[in-house]
């Protein structure tokens, strides 16, 4: 009888040879789960104008947590070019299923570890163990724009004194994103960031901000972080800009441990640090909620390697080791962990952004091997 019952989203491109990998790790470590397989992506968008349709996120909710691939998204024109004929001229238009899945489900953790493993040779330095907390459902990605920019939102922001320089632009030749944060929201992900110090005896937690220039929402998070912080005495509370943040993260990245971010910042500040760990193909991500959690991959579908079973399949192998950890399967993740930290170390597996002409599945089979 299976303990767990999880949804598997393979999506596009890689997505479908990485989580191949990660199915061949799971039957090897005797994880008893039901999977369920769903649909998701560019197929699903140019069939159906739903690149996330209905049916899948039913069947996510008939599950304990999801193992999610990848996906391709293409710029508007591209996508609506690629549409079936039939449903053109509809009002489709194409989101991402991935950030729609966050924002649907409330997974508001997006937790993203950079650690150096040893013997990776693409590793910046070898001390390098950083911890990412992302706001995951609003900030720049609240998804509230407008291009053209309707005659109604212009009036309502024509409040603010800066406003009047834009009041003359042309609706067609302006643009507005806007950047919502709630306290809600700001609360817990700080709260996440300490409480995760807190248990893991970390040094400090960064707030990462640009509370100089964006002086309302920047400075509203920073607020809630800096009183936040006073109920953990335990923790060090360090403030960084966004910008400078980039530039420590390259000077001394050994130095920091536990950061937090709002989404878009939190999206930057974790590309960055997961190529000072050997770039995407290690880069996990967890998007966590109270009760489900979607684990994936950092990286994209990349298309141009479809199917040819060449990247490296490490990140993914790294976010089923993340569900362990949030299924309370902490041996499983232990050991996961340490299998896939001895085949790093023993170099003789090696996928292609390591130098080497293993396959996908190769270095999966390596990590199988170990547990
Ligand atoms: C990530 C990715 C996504 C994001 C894209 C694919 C929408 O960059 O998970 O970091 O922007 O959040
Ligand atoms: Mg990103």
């Amino acid at each position: 009888m299976a303990k767990y019952k999880i949804a598997v989203l393979p999506g596009d491109g890689v997505g479908k040879d990485v989580v191949e990998a990660a199915m061949m790790v799971l039957k090897k470590i005797e994880f008893h789960a039901q999977y369920v397989e769903g649909d998701i992506g560019w197929e699903f968008w140019c069939q159906e104008g739903n690149p996330l349709p209905e049916r899948t996120i039913q069947l996510l909710k008939e599950t304990d947590a999801c193992l999610f691939g990848a996906i391709t998204s293409k710029p508007k024109e591209d996508a609506d070019k690629e549409l079936d004929p039939l449903l053109k001229g509809k009002e489709f238009s194409y989101f991402s299923p991935i950030v729609r899945l966050r924002q649907e489900f409330d997974l508001y953790t997006n937790l993203r570890p950079c650690k150096a493993y040893p013997g990776n040779p693409l590793n910046y330095r070898d001390d390098i163990d950083l911890v990412i907390f992302r706001e995951n459902t609003e900030g720049m990605y609240a998804g509230v724009e407008w291009h053209p920019v309707p005659d109604e939102v212009k009036k309502a922001f024509s409040i603010h004194p800066k406003m009047k320089k834009f009041m003359d632009v042309p609706n067609k030749d302006m643009a507005v994103s806007t950047r919502i944060m709630t306290r809600k929201a700001c609360t817990r992900i700080v709260k996440k960031a300490f409480d995760y110090a807190r248990e893991n005896k970390r040094k400090s937690v960064t707030m990462v901000e640009k509370p100089n220039v964006l002086r309302e929402t920047g400075g509203f998070m920073l607020d809630i972080a800096r009183k936040i912080s006073g109920e953990y005495e335990d923790v060090e509370f360090w403030e960084t800009n966004v910008d400078a943040m980039a530039m420590w993260l390259v000077k001394n990245p050994q130095d920091y441990s536990v950061l937090v971010a709002e989404n878009l910042f939190g999206d930057i500040i974790s590309d960055l640090s997961a190529q000072l760990v050997g770039g995407l193909g290690f880069a996990c991500s967890g998007n966590i909620g109270d009760d489900y959690a979607v684990f994936e991959p950092t990286h994209g579908s990349a298309p141009k390697y479809d199917g040819m079973y060449k990247v490296n399949p490490t990140a993914m192998l790294l976010a089923v080791k993340m569900m362990f950890d949030w299924l309370g399967e902490d041996e499983k993740a232990e050991r996961l962990e340490q299998a896939i930290a001895e085949v790093i170390k023993e170099g003789k597996v090696r996928t292609y952004d390591l130098g080497g002409t293993s396959s996908t599945l190769d270095m999966a089979q390596a990590v199988a091997d170990k547990l």
